[in-house]
């Protein structure tokens, strides 16, 4: 198939792209470049061992957008791109309802003006807000707690997919509300590369082992959890990937939503653990008052990923720690600027 990645350039997307073409998939990269690079794209290319085509292109110009589909003619698109900083979304609440609902209301004129009715979404977790169980499931409260504008915008989404989906019989459409992606592909070519101070636990922890911080934050220790330390889900980037690819390939009528994640919970003490085994050394850490908005737990059931999609993560935390620490370690500074 031809599928078409918008945000293709960014830390999943990369990853997404190398599977596809991996399997034979061509792809068509999208991307604004506002967090991403070339260099990304050009190491997707030296892992696939081929050119891949590439668009600098903000979403929200729909007729170069819809220019771009007539000459690629995409079969199926996943789309990827928006900002995802939840803290700046607190500080720049226009500026995320922006591009993130904008964004995706171009591609979705654009897809439908063009005959393309297969997407693949990236939603995340975020949208359950405060759990109201765990392990949470695709069936649990959405919107209840959400504390940030990034957040809302990932759940407006949704509606917006769901009635388009109502209107319009043709879409076939699978939202995947994504856990924490970590990790990084196992050639250490490509990985998350945050510009500025990273605002995830696991690119922090890399950058301390590699010396360009002196310590890990530890933001509260005093949660109910196993060691007082937040408990997540951490989703290994390249079953992610695949995760994207199961979900092309049961692509049904409507709209259907997956949890993505490995059903398993990991403290921030835990992961600094597994990394430090990864690194072979010791990762500095001070204890400091809880982040606002952060939760005490979150994990999914993707027993329904397994059940419809027939996938399931196999990858650990250990593996992830080892991959990521391969990337950082590779690239210290990340992609070549
Ligand atoms: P990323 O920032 O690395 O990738 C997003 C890409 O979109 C970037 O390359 C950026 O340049 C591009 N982009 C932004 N605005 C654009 C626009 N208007 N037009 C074209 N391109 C644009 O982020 P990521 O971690 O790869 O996340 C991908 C998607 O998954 C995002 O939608 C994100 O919200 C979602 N998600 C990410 C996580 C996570 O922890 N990484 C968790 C859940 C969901
Ligand atoms: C994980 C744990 C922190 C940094 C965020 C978004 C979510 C999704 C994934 C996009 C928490 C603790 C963190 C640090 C720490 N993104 N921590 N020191 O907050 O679960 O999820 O990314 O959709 O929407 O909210 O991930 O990696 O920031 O934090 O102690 O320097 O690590 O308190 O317990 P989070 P995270």
């Amino acid at each position: 198939m031809r599928i078409l990645l918008t945000g293709g350039a960014g830390y999943i997307g990369t990853h997404v792209a190398v599977e596809l073409c991996t399997l034979g998939h061509d792809v068509i990269l999208v991307d604004d470049l506002s967090n991403s690079c070339w260099a990304a794209v050009a190491r997707v290319e030296s892992i696939v061992g081929r050119s891949v085509r590439f668009f600098h292109t903000d979403l929200r110009d729909s007729n170069l957008l819809a220019d771009i589909f007539s000459a690629e003619q995409p079969d199926a698109v996943m789309h990827f791109a928006g900002l995802k900083a939840v803290g700046e979304s607190v500080a720049h609440p226009l500026r995320y309802y922006d591009v993130n609902i904008n964004a995706t209301l171009s591609l979705l004129q654009v897809m439908g003006a063009a005959g393309v009715r297969k997407l693949i979404f990236s939603s995340s977790a975020t949208v359950y807000g405060e759990p109201e169980a765990l392990p949470l499931t695709e069936e649990n409260r959405v919107g209840q707690g959400i504390s940030n504008p990034y957040g809302w915008t990932k759940l407006f989404i949704e509606q917006i997919l769901r009635d388009l989906a109502h209107s319009q019989r043709e879409w076939e459409i699978s939202v995947l509300r994504y856990f924490n992606p970590v990790g990084a592909h196992e050639s250490g070519l490509i990985g998350e590369d945050p510009a500025g101070i990273p605002n995830n636990l696991m690119p922090f922890v890399a950058q301390v082992a590699a010396g360009r911080r002196t310590h890990v934050n530890v933001y509260g220790n005093d949660y109910d959890t196993e060691d007082g330390t937040g408990v997540r889900d951490y989703i290994h980037v390249m079953d992610l990937a695949r995760g994207h690819v199961a979900a092309l390939n049961h692509l049904v009528p409507g709209v259907s939503t997956y949890n993505l994640g490995t059903g398993r919970g990991t403290s921030v003490f835990g992961l600094i653990r597994a990394f430090e085994q990864a690194c072979g050394q010791t990762i500095p850490v001070e204890v400091t008052p809880r982040r606002p908005g952060d939760v005490a737990a979150t994990y999914c059931s993707p027993a329904k990923a397994a059940e419809e999609l027939n996938w399931t993560a196999g990858l650990t935390i250990e593996d992830a720690c080892r991959d990521s620490w391969r990337w950082q370690s590779n690239n210290p500074g990340g992609y070549p600027k």
